[in-house]
C-alpha cells in the first residue's frame, strides 16, 4: 500500500519516525515534504499529500505539524479527504471503523513518539465497518458538493 506523508517544520521529527515505522512494515511511503526544520507553511505540504490521496495516487495519508490541527484542517479542504486528528489509540481505531478516514493527522508537540507509533498502527490496521456508517459518510461527503 502506498502512503502519502507530509509535515511542516513543527512535525518533521515525528514524520520521520512514522515513515521509518511504515517502511519497516513494508508500506511504500511517498514523502511530500517538508524536509528540513526551516520555518514553512503547513498548507503547502499537507495539500500535496491530500491531493495524492484524493487522486488515488496514494491510498492513505499521514500528516504531522506542531499540533496536528493545521495539517488536518488543510487536508479536509481537499475534495474526497476525511482526515482525523488523533492523539489517542481509541479515536484512531474508531475513526477508521466508523468514518473510513483516508488520512490521519498528529501533533509532534502534543504526544510522544511511542504513542504516535501506536496510534499510527491502530489506524493503519483497523478496517472500515461499513453498515450503518456508510450513509453517514455519504451525507458528510455530500456537503462538499453543495
Ligand atoms: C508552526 O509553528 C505551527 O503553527 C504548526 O506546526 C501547527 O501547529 C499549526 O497548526
Amino acid at each position: 500500500m502506498k502512503i502519502a506523508v507530509a509535515c511542516d517544520h513543527g512535525g518533521l521529527r515525528l514524520k520521520n519516525v512514522l515513515i521509518d515505522e511504515m517502511k519497516k512494515q513494508g508500506y511504500e511511503v511517498v514523502d511530500y515534504g517538508t524536509y528540513t526544520e526551516d520555518s514553512c507553511d503547513y498548507p503547502d505540504y499537507a495539500s500535496k499529500a491530500a491531493k495524492a490521496v484524493a487522486s488515488g495516487e496514494c491510498e492513505k495519508g499521514v500528516v504531522v505539524c506542531g499540533t496536528g490541527i493545521g495539517v488536518s484542517i488543510t487536508c479536509n479542504k481537499v475534495d474526497g479527504i476525511r482526515c482525523a486528528l488523533c492523539h489517542d489509540v481509541f479515536s484512531a481505531k474508531a475513526t477508521r471503523a466508523h468514518n473510513d478516514t483516508n488520512m490521519i493527522a498528529m501533533g509532534q508537540r502534543v504526544i510522544g513518539e511511542g504513542l504516535a507509533v501506536e496510534i499510527l498502527n491502530a489506524w493503519l490496521h483497523t478496517d472500515f465497518e461499513g453498515g450503518r456508517h456508510v450513509k453517514r459518510i455519504e451525507k458528510m461527503m455530500a456537503l462538499e458538493k453543495e
